[in-house]
């Protein structure tokens, strides 16, 4: 049987690796592409979940953080930084201690789910809480990269978007071809930019010529390109407003950015596809959250969410084409941030019910007797 190598091995004639190259990864990658029944049955179009909570950290970093942390260990670094909404600290602190590096992650204060603050501790990093947001932790921690011998791995460096277009990779291996449109959630607006170039990649010939390795071309593997379609939480929408948001909010906290750092590429994923970039209220990301995981039986964090938010509200403005393939993404797993799961729709606390120590209590409350 094979087993799943990683994103570095299984797509090393696509990524800035040589064969010499000590490979960082902790078997990131090969995550589901599962097919949503009732999304696709309400939209008539063909949906599939890309399920990135199933990467071993727990959300797409992974793909980013296994090339992060390869070319950290290459260029001789001892420690490495970034700043982070939650995931991204959790995945640098996993593959840190992996290769054997000390990591510091700056976090918002209070603005980052419990799930995600345990991972960074349990893995050792030195965890920094900003009197901030994340735009101004990513500020601390590019100004720390550039004065100190400390190694950023934030999106903001290449070898983070390297790791993560091999999710667009991977879809166009399963279907076969690359889907008609692809939505995902923007935040800091690595992933979208990513996800762009590793379709665009897979549907041209491409060159790859990488320090220390001869320059290879390889074939187009799909016929097209999607459209890309980008959804921001309405009170974090930097792209929708058209330019940087000072204070941003929303309960989804892993996109609560409002100064993304790839601002040039997400603007051209979204132009050069053919696409969008529009914005969700959290009450839509919430009810996409209870959407996927009690009719499709996924469970994943609210800012995952938006992705399906976006498209349930592109569905209710008769905006979703029939007949076609649509991939969501849903960035990360729902036990990062599970006392979503306890609310109500209406915004109370879902109790649970008690029942005696029998089975005639049991069967009653069942309603079975
Ligand atoms: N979904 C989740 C679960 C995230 O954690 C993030 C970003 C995004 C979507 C947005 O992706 O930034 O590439 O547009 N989280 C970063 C972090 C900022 O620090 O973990 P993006």
């Amino acid at each position: 049987a094979h087993q799943w190598r990683g994103v570095i091995r299984e797509y090393a004639d696509r990524l800035p690796v040589t064969a010499s190259t000590r490979v960082i990864t902790l078997g990131e990658g090969g995550t589901p592409l599962a097919h949503a029944q009732k999304l696709s049955e309400l939209t008539g179009s063909t949906v599939y979940l890309k399920v990135e909570g199933m990467n071993p950290t727990g959300s797409f970093k992974d793909r980013g953080m296994t090339m992060a942390m390869t070319a950290a260990v290459e260029a001789g670094a001892k420690a490495v930084v970034c700043a982070s909404t939650g995931n991204t600290s959790a995945s640098a602190a996993a593959y840190a201690t992996s290769a054997g590096l000390t990591c510091a992650v700056l976090v918002p204060e209070g603005k980052i789910a419990m799930g995600k603050l345990s991972q960074a501790i349990a893995h050792g990093a030195t965890l920094l809480q900003v009197d901030g947001n994340f735009d101004d932790c990513l500020e601390i921690a590019r100004k720390l990269a550039d004065a100190y011998p400390v190694f950023l791995v934030n999106s903001v460096n290449p070898a983070r978007i390297q790791g993560q277009k091999t999710a667009s990779f991977e879809i166009v291996d399963a279907l076969g071809d690359a889907p008609d449109i692809h939505v995902l959630p923007v935040g800091n607006a690595g992933n979208i930019s990513a996800y762009w170039k590793g379709y665009k990649e897979y549907a041209t010939a491409t060159e790859y010529a990488f320090d220390g390795a001869p320059a290879r071309t390889l074939e187009a593997v799909s016929t097209r390109l999607p459209a890309m379609w980008g959804f921001q939480a309405a009170g974090a929408a930097p792209f929708v407003a058209g330019h940087p948001i000072t204070h941003p909010e929303t309960i989804a906290t892993a996109i609560r950015i409002g100064n993304p750092a790839s601002w040039e590429t997400a603007v051209a994923a979204r132009d050069e596809s053919g696409g969008l970039i529009d914005a969700v209220t959290d009450d839509e990301i919430l009810a996409a959250h209870r959407w996927l995981s009690a009719r499709e039986g996924v469970f994943v964090e609210p800012g995952s969410a938006a992705s399906v938010a976006g498209l349930l509200k592109m569905h209710g403005a008769g905006r979703v084409p029939t007949g076609k393939t649509i991939v969501c993404t849903v960035t990360g797993h729902g036990l990062k941030d599970p006392q979503w799961a306890l609310r109500t729709a209406d915004g109370g606390e879902v109790e649970p019910v008690k029942v005696g120590n029998d089975v005639v209590s049991v069967a009653a409350a069942l309603g079975l007797a």
